[in-house]
């Protein structure tokens, strides 16, 4: 029999211990990583654009690491506001070996030791024309000589303390040349978490306000090095390129309107994949449960959902803290 009346899906459905029996899915604390920013000020100052979230003091950042530590998050992504007094066109100040990342870094490391740290490597925080390389007269990102950059950088982050480098910025060959450096300045053990597949998005523009790279000079968006939003399959081949390259993780960003990227990317590998919801898409949460349009616990656990049945192991949210005391 294979028809109603016999067959009543709704069966399955009809009280709770059932429907907890038959989820597929189930996100917990430690499926989360929380993004943070840092500053070089002594108080948390309040990102507009990110209800809720704070540019950190180096104090700041370490009680929060704390907190989530507490609440059962095994990980922080780190993300530096530069003084604009220190931006040039080469981002040096990225090499700076007491720069703001270095110290947050190994003040976290300090204080809460078994708490993960992702540190972001990517020129845009420090560069004064806000991309995230170095760029020629045309404003055009050059490749190689941006991968030297991002390579002396993840070395300084190693040698901080942290525990992943994750390389933002979308260069061909960084992860086989930034993995190639690690080995043999002895940081083996360090993990390359690589945005494999990120896209040009609009939804970054909160996470620009709040480091202060929202006007981009030379070319006025990043779409010479970040995917376009037309074209799913090539994701898969920069994804297949960053895992032979080494890469330990794979980060597929922005998260909820390219989970059918992160659906193909779990199929197609074994690493795990990492969604990001990013900057815009909490943001639009945040703004739309402010204006009544839902309760906003409950419509980020539905998204958190999404990320897990599209096949993430672990998602990179601003809402982090509050899926977890949520659960
Ligand atoms: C920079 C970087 C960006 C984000 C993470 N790393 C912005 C960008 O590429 O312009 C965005 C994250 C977010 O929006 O939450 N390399």
């Amino acid at each position: 029999m294979s028809s109603y009346p016999y067959i009543r899906l709704r069966r399955n459905r009809k009280a709770q211990w059932s429907r907890d029996l038959s989820a597929a899915i189930s996100v917990t604390p430690s499926d989360l990583i929380y993004p943070i920013f840092v500053h070089e000020g002594n108080d948390n100052e309040a990102i507009q654009a990110l209800p809720g979230q704070f540019r950190l003091s180096v104090k700041g950042a370490v009680s929060i690491a704390q907190h989530a530590k507490e609440l059962g998050i095994p990980a922080l992504a780190i993300f530096p506001v530069i003084d604009k007094a220190l931006k040039s066109d080469d981002g040096k100040e990225a090499f700076n070996p007491d720069n703001l990342m270095v110290r947050t870094i190994a003040e976290i490391k300090s204080k809460v030791p078994d708490i993960g740290l992702i540190a972001d490597v990517a020129l845009d925080p420090y560069t004064g024309h806000g991309h995230d390389g170095i760029i020629d007269d045309s404003g055009y990102v050059l490749n190689d000589v941006t991968i030297e950059a991002l390579t002396a950088m993840s070395l300084q982050l190693a040698a901080a303390g942290a525990d992943s480098i994750a390389p933002s910025d979308m260069m061909d060959g960084r992860v086989g040349i930034i993995r190639d450096a690690l080995e043999n300045e002895g940081w083996s053990n360090v993990q390359i978490f690589s945005y494999a597949a990120k896209f040009a998005s609009n939804f970054y523009g909160p996470f620009r306000n709040a480091v202060g790279a929202s006007a981009l000079q030379g070319q006025p968006d990043k779409k010479n090095y970040q995917l376009d939003n037309r074209s799913g399959q090539i994701a898969m081949m920069e994804i297949e390129m960053d895992v032979a390259e080494g890469a330990d993780m794979i980060i597929v960003k922005p998260g909820l309107p390219y989970l059918d990227i992160i659906k193909e990317a779990a199929a197609l590998c074994s690493v795990p994949i990492l969604g990001y919801q990013v900057s815009g898409e909490y943001a639009m949460l945040k703004w739309a449960a402010n204006n009544g349009a839902f309760k906003y616990e409950q419509a980020l656990l539905e998204t958190m959902m999404s990320f897990k049945r599209a096949g993430c192991s672990g998602i990179i949210t601003y809402g982090a803290l509050e899926v977890a005391k949520e659960l």
